[in-house]
Order: structure tokens, then sequence, then C-alpha cells
């Protein structure tokens, strides 16, 4: 056998001697697992049946949170993520949690203040959480100081991470080379990390790529490291394969229904692989079967619906060729979908490179995933030949200042000049830690939310997510109505829907007697029938002096003719979706502000009857998560706002007429 993996024993049973070096793991299916095939849409009620039987693996940490779950949580589930954290802690005792923590980022998607990032770590720790996974999406570590000294203070395992990206194929170039990636280690171990992570969020990582990664960070680092990967490109249970045979200590794996995909590698295979070797983990097959099979049959059927079943294959190649995480371009791929643009994808795979490479080749990771796909899509969709980056939303623009950190590569200083005009803060870029220029923010969102945020928790949630964080807050405390849309699907409906779906697919949804059909005489007579562009033979029957039409068949549909395009496009997915108002009469005089894109207004700058001058920024719309400010098309007065803060609009909406 290779390297330091050496047969020892071959023992199936769970008293097999131990190892003498036992690879570590860490179990993901509570958090990165459903957050990557599910949409982060588990519950914690169905968390809890498998809870105290994943406490007894023997697991290294479980991870429970972070990342996407407490956006989802509070917006989606109508489940207060604060809750989430010391209920899973009453059913597994034994075994750490981990958190996926943004540094400065926290669970959002900006840097907060400094006093937001204390609480926050403060708060998690006192709730339960034991090991801070922290990464920055730029690689910065200066965005670490403030939440590291609170792990610290907290007395918990502070997990340092570096983000592992590509511009290349493989391992190389100018800047993400094997130097790269062992400085960035050893920073972290400067810092005080008590583990290293490398995180491979795309899956780009290749098994020779890690190997020599993993062999260079042994030979100069003491404190334990870690391996995650996702599956996505197909190479991550080779990548890990080799990461063990060069030393790792911890891989990341989920239990078998939340595995591959975009997610990662299952463990029952790799318990298997390491089966009687001197890193046999020593994990019970037959428990973690018992798992899988609660999984398969109380959870997993309120989720089938959530899988992309739109593909056969697993494995999602566009990784290998774009260098690009999965999770990202099926993201531009339901933005431009919604955009009724999806006929332009090409375009956007290769204007991608050229925002990254602007942009200062950052790694492409929450947020800067988004932040480099969401203007990515804004230029393909706006920019003319002669001018590029004509609607720079608000999130390229702080990225433009500063406020995300040190960027790999200088920004191109064009594109930044552009995105810097006019900008609240200044038109030069700061150099320093982005958090020192930021002003405390809790004294200010305690006296906005008032005393519907009746703890430091609250406070958090709405601190990070002011509008749908507020929303959450109305809805827990019962100052409004809980939607039907967050609200959870039990197995009985799960029953109902499948018994409906048996009964359509054996055709017994239509409950007519065969009977009722009469023979047909020989007076039938077939008629060509054109309904606009469809053609349907009827066969014509005539019974008495009434004709009698058997059921119509199609026999050809020729090219359909051009339809005028509707004025709407994507039709609204959620039952909220506010259509798009006109009222002409109240709009003949003026320039209707459309919605450029469907989405959740976040603020109109302006009031009914506020002069406005072209280029003045009007309403701030959200849209895949990130913050576009539509400005004024024409000087006037603005008129006839029909939407408040909270509200979604689809694409075409008229948000306010400019007279
Ligand atoms: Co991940």
């Amino acid at each position: 056998m290779s390297d330091n993996v050496v047969m020892t024993a071959m023992n199936y049973d769970s008293d097999r001697p131990p190892a003498s070096n036992p690879v570590k793991i860490m179990d993901l299916s509570l958090r990165d697992g459903h957050q990557c095939l599910f949409a982060t849409r588990g519950r914690t009620e169905d968390m809890i049946p498998v809870a105290e039987m994943l406490d007894e693996i023997g697991f290294w940490a479980l991870e429970t949170w972070g990342g996407a779950t407490f956006d989802t949580m509070h917006r989606f589930l109508n489940e207060d993520p604060w809750e989430r954290l010391r209920t899973l802690k009453r059913y597994a005792k034994k075994t750490p949690f981990c958190m996926l923590l943004r540094a400065q980022n926290l669970v959002g998607y900006r840097n907060y203040a400094d006093d937001v990032a204390t609480a926050f770590v403060d708060r998690a720790a006192e709730n339960g959480m034991d090991i801070f996974r922290t990464f920055d999406a730029l690689n910065d570590y200066r965005n670490f100081e403030t939440v590291v000294r609170q792990i610290k203070k907290s007395g918990k395992h502070f997990q340092g991470v570096v983000s592992y990206t590509l511009t290349e194929p493989r391992l190389g170039g100018d800047i993400y080379t094997l130097d790269y990636y062992v400085s960035k280690a050893k920073e972290l171990v400067g810092m005080g990390a008590d583990s290293v992570c490398i995180k491979d969020m795309a899956g780009m990582s290749a098994p020779y790529d890690i190997y020599a990664l993993v062999k260079a960070l042994k030979a100069v680092i003491t404190v334990p490291i870690h391996l995650h990967s996702h599956f996505t490109s197909g190479m991550a249970p080779m990548t890990q394969l080799k990461a063990i045979e060069a030393g790792i200590d911890i891989v990341d794996t989920c239990m078998t229904p939340y595995a591959y995909r975009s997610s990662h590698p299952a463990v029952e295979p790799l318990v298997m692989t390491l089966l009687g070797t001197n890193r046999d983990t020593g994990f019970d097959i037959r428990k973690l079967a018992e798992i899988n099979e609660v999984l398969e049959k109380q959870v997993m059927p309120k989720y089938k619906h959530l899988l992309d079943d739109s593909k056969v294959s697993i494995i999602d190649i566009n990784v290998l060729l774009h260098q690009t995480p999965g999770g990202m371009l099926s993201n531009l791929v339901n933005q431009l979908r919604e955009m009724d643009a999806l006929d332009r994808i090409d375009e956007v795979y290769k204007e991608l490179p050229r925002v990254r490479k602007d942009l200062g080749q950052i790694p492409l990771v929450t947020p800067t995933s988004q932040i480099v796909g969401v203007q990515t899509v804004n230029n393909v969709l706006n920019d003319t030949p002669d001018e590029r980056y004509k609607m720079i939303t608000g999130q390229v623009k702080d990225l433009c200042y500063g406020l995300y950190g040190k960027t790999a590569i200088p920004i191109d200083p064009e594109v930044q000049k552009k995105a810097l005009k006019g900008y609240p803060r200044g038109e030069t870029p700061i150099t320093c830690r982005p958090a020192e220029v930021l002003e405390p923010e809790l004294e200010k969102a305690k006296a906005e939310i008032g005393d519907l945020a009746a703890d430091m928790d609250d406070l958090l949630i709405y601190v990070q997510f002011p509008v749908t964080g507020k929303k959450f807050l109305e809805w827990k405390y019962g100052r409004a109505e809980v939607p039907a849309s967050v609200k959870p699907i039990t197995m009985e409906s799960v029953k109902k829907q499948d018994a409906l779906i048996k009964k359509a697919l054996a055709g017994e949804l239509v409950e007519r007697s065969k009977a009722d059909v009469p023979a047909k005489s020989e007076r039938i007579r077939t008629f060509n029938v054109f309904l606009d562009n469809e053609f349907f033979s009827v066969e014509v029957d005539p019974t008495g002096d009434v004709p009698v039409l058997a059921a119509p068949r199609v026999v050809s549909a020729p090219a359909p003719a051009p339809v005028a395009a509707p004025v709407v496009a994507a039709a609204p997915k959620a039952a909220a979706v506010a259509a798009p108002a006109a009222t002409p009469a109240a709009e003949a005089h003026g320039t209707r502000m459309l919605a450029p894109m469907p989405g959740m207004i976040i603020s109109f700058q302006k009031k009914d009857g506020d002069a406005v001058t072209k280029g003045e920024p009007v309403v701030v719309l959200e849209a895949m998560k990130m913050e576009n400010a539509l400005v004024a098309p024409c000087d006037g007065t603005v008129k006839g706002i029909k939407f408040k803060s909270g509200d979604t609009v689809a694409k075409g909406a008229v948000l306010c007429v400019i007279e």
C-alpha cells in the first residue's frame, strides 16, 4: 500500500483493534449536505430522529450550523436558527458541533461592524457552538481578527480556513500556487489556529494536487489539517484518498442520502476503504446503515421534490471546464431563466472570467461568487459595445471601495473608478482592515427594531437580515400571520401526494365509466379542424339531430406563428409576488420605472412627490441576494410608488413613475 497507509488487521467488527492513526471525520449532513442537495431546507424536526444516532458514531464533529442555514431558516422555514442549535445540542451531547463562519461576514453577505461580529461569536458559543470553521472569501485574514479574538475568549476551537480556488485547470498559474496555500496556512497558525482547513467549495481540487499540498503542509505545520471538498466534479473521493495517503488528519463526509452531486463524498465507502489499515476510522458500518434507514424512510420523502433531477448524471463537469462552483452556475442559470435570457448562458460563461479578473481575481465562494455572478449577468444583459459595467451592483461598489478586504490582484482601475463615482463613503478606496471604517451597528439596529427584538439573539437576526429578519420576528411574536409557504410538509401530505401521483400515472384520476362512450356508427365523418396553429382531426357521428364530437386527436402541430411577447415575462414563483401594476391613466404622462429583474424591494430612496434628477438612485432591489440601486432614467418628480420594503416584485413591475 502507498505511503503511510498500511494494512494491520482485517476485522469487520466494531471491536476491531484501534488503528494507530485513525482518520477523523466530520459529518456535514445537517449543514452543508442539505444545503447542497435540498437548498438548505432541512428542518430541525427532521434532524432530531438521527441526532442521537450520529452522536454515537465517533465523528470528530457534526457540522450543524452556519453557511446558509441561518438565512434560510428564518426566511423560508420560519425557524429560529438559535433554537436549532440549542435543540440539537440536547440530542447530541458528546460530539462537538462545528459551524461555518464567514469571518467578519458572519452568516450574512457583507462585513459587519466589530460590535456585531463580537456579539455574534459570543452568542453562538453560549448557545452551544464548539468549533468555529472560519473563512474569508478573499483569504484576507485581517477579517479574522475580531471573530478570532472572541472565539479564543469564549474558549472555543478556532479552525482557520484557506479558501481553495484556481484560475487554471490544475494547481498553478500566477496566484493560487502551492506556495500561496502553504504561506496562507502558516499565517493561520501564526494567528493561533487550532486546526487548518483547506476548503474547496467547488470540488476542483485534484487528487495529486492535494497530495502535494498536504505533504507540503505537513512539513511545515503541526496543527491538524482538515480537508473540505465537494463531490461536484467527481474528483472528491479520489482527492480524499490521496489526502489520507499524504497524512491528512480530518476529512468531511455526508451520510449517503445527503452525499454526492454538489454535496460531499459519502462516509460508508470511506469507512470500508480504510477498514483494517492503520488509518481505520473505527466506525461501525452497521450503525451508519441504521442512520441511513431512518433518513431514507422518515426524512427523505419530505425533501425529494427539492432534488434537482433534471439531469441523470450526478457529476457536473462544468466545474472542470469553468473553474466555477456548481452552486454558482445553477444560480446563474436560474437568474437568466427568471429574466427570460437563458439563451445567453454562453455569453455569461465568456464574461465571467473577465469580470473575475477585473475584480481582482478573487476566490469564488459566498459572497464573492454571488458578487461576481450577478455582475456578470448584469454586464451581459445591459452592457453595450461602447460601454461596460452599465449597471454596477452595490456589492461590487463595496468591493471596489475595499469593504470586503484586499483582492488577490489589484482591481481594474477603470472599473474601480466607475464603481466609486458618487459612492457615499467616498471615491478613494480604503486599504485598512475593512471593519475599521464601519460604525458600530448594534445600538442603531436596536433603536430601529425596538421591542420586536426581545434579546441579543433576535437583534443579531435583524442586524444581518434587516428585511427578512424583521418579517421573521413578526411571525415569531405573533405580530404577523405566518404564510403557508413557510410551514413544514408532513409525512401524511407526502403520502397523499404520492398516492395521487400514482393514480394519475395509472390513468385513474378521471373517474368516467368507459361504458359512457358510445360505439361509432357507420355515419361517422372526419373533419379537419384548425385552431390557431394547431390542427385536429375530429370525427363526427350524428345522433338524431345533434352531432356529437368525439375526443379530438392532435395529428400534428405546425411551427408556431410568432406570438406577441408578453409584457411580463418570468412567471412569479412565490405566491406573494405582486403582479406588475399598470394603471395607464396615472402613467400616461410619465416615464415608468420597471423592475429589470424579479426581486425584493429593500427600500425606496425617494417618496411620492420627491424631485429626482437623472442618474439618482430611486429604489434598491434585491435580486439573487445582491442589492441593485435602480437609478432615475430622467429628471422629474417621483409618483405612484406602489411597493414597500419587503415586497416581492416580478420582472417588469412598475416600481414608480417619474413625471
Ligand atoms: Co462546502
